[in-house]
């Protein structure tokens, strides 16, 4: 019998987690059953979303159990296969990470085409779920027309460097970002944002108002509070806002102090819309071959930050809720 390791919820944290909200467990892998697929996993992911579901609240989506492994997007291939539709060796995304070995039903793996991509963790970030999700909510959600001027938080992210990078080569005319560090800033600007600023530096509001002095049309919200207080601020008249997250907000213990201004959607007459990426699937094939294109071409750059080792996963969830991330935060569960 193979023995694998995963992770579990031990604890539901108030506040920000803490390694004691984790526990690595060794395990058996059991035999598949029927129509079940044994997954040896390369790369998992750390989302935001999943402190969200650490917590016992009603939500989209269930939230995590105590003392049962979590889960979340990952890709690793079959090492053993009880569905003749999905053989061994072939490359799967899936949704059980937080473990070396993932036992479930064939029909709940995607097989990719690893040759398509320079790497296979791109199914993770910018052609998986954050990509997507920048996609929906810059195109659709946010109405993005060429001529935009577009504001995006959380800029140096997986979603908000993808969001910028689409804006661009969708022919928008101005493109600011905000990210937490000077390291940051300079890495927008070679992602070709027009310009950047690091949210420590100063109040939002007054940095963007001098990166924008014209204002902004879409403001794509990955940060929430201040960083909403301040789009609502410098958008023109008719602009559209893409609700996507309140990162700034998901460790708090206390209600938020901004956006004190959300009048001001009405006499602008703006367009706030929240979503949720798991209704627009439907977006994927169009997505990934637009997408898949610009990779392709270099028009749009895949960054990420790899921390290696199952162990190491807990940390790196934490780094990424506090910014150490450049690109998707990845963990790389075995070469
Ligand atoms: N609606 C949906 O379906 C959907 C799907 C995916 C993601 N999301 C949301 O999209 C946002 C970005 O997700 P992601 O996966 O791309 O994560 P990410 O941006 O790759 O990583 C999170 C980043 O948030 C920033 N951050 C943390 N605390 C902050 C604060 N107080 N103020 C400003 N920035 C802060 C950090 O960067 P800095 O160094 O810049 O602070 C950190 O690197 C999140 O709000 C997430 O919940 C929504």
């Amino acid at each position: 019998m193979t023995t694998s390791r995963e992770i579990h919820l031990a604890a539901r944290p108030h506040g920000w987690p803490t390694a004691e909200t984790f526990r690595l467990v060794p395990v058996e892998v059991p035999d598949p059953g029927p129509g079940q697929v044994v997954i040896h996993n390369q790369f998992m992911s750390v989302d935001p979303y999943m402190r969200g579901r650490m917590n016992d609240v009603p939500s989209y989506a269930p939230p995590y159990k105590i003392g049962e492994v979590m889960y979340g997007g990952a890709v690793g291939e079959v090492v053993e296969s009880n569905d003749p539709g999905l053989p061994v060796g072939r490359t799967v995304l899936h949704n059980a990470g937080w473990r070396e070995y993932a036992v479930i039903d064939a029909a709940w793996a995607t097989p990719i085409d690893p040759a398509a991509v320079p790497t296979v963790s791109a199914y993770l970030g910018a052609l998986g779920m954050p990509g997507l999700t920048a996609y929906v909510g810059l195109l659709d959600m946010a109405a993005f027309q060429p001529g935009d001027t577009v504001f995006v938080s959380g800029a140096a992210g997986a979603v908000g460097s993808m969001v910028g990078q689409i804006a661009k080569a969708r022919g928008a005319a101005r493109v600011i970002g905000s990210a937490g560090s000077a390291a940051k800033v300079s890495h927008l600007h070679q992602l070709g944002f027009d310009a950047a600023f690091n949210y420590k530096d100063g109040p939002v509001m007054a940095q963007l108002a001098q990166a924008a002095p014209d204002g902004i049309s879409v403001y794509f919200d990955n940060v929430g509070t201040d960083h909403l207080e301040a789009a609502l601020n410098s958008l023109v008249p008719f602009g559209r806002v893409a609700l996507c997250g309140a990162i700034s907000g998901y460790n708090a213990t206390e209600p938020p102090a901004a956006p004190r201004n959300l009048g001001m959607a009405v006499g602008k007459r703006l367009t706030l819309r929240g979503f949720i990426v798991s209704d627009h699937f439907d977006r994927r094939d169009a997505f990934l071959a637009e997408t898949g294109e610009w990779i392709r071409t270099g028009q749009v750059q895949v960054n990420e930050t790899i921390v290696d080792g199952l162990e190491k996963a807990p940390e790196a969830f934490l780094g990424m809720l506090a910014g150490a991330n450049t690109g998707k935060m990845l963990v790389r569960v075995e070469d």
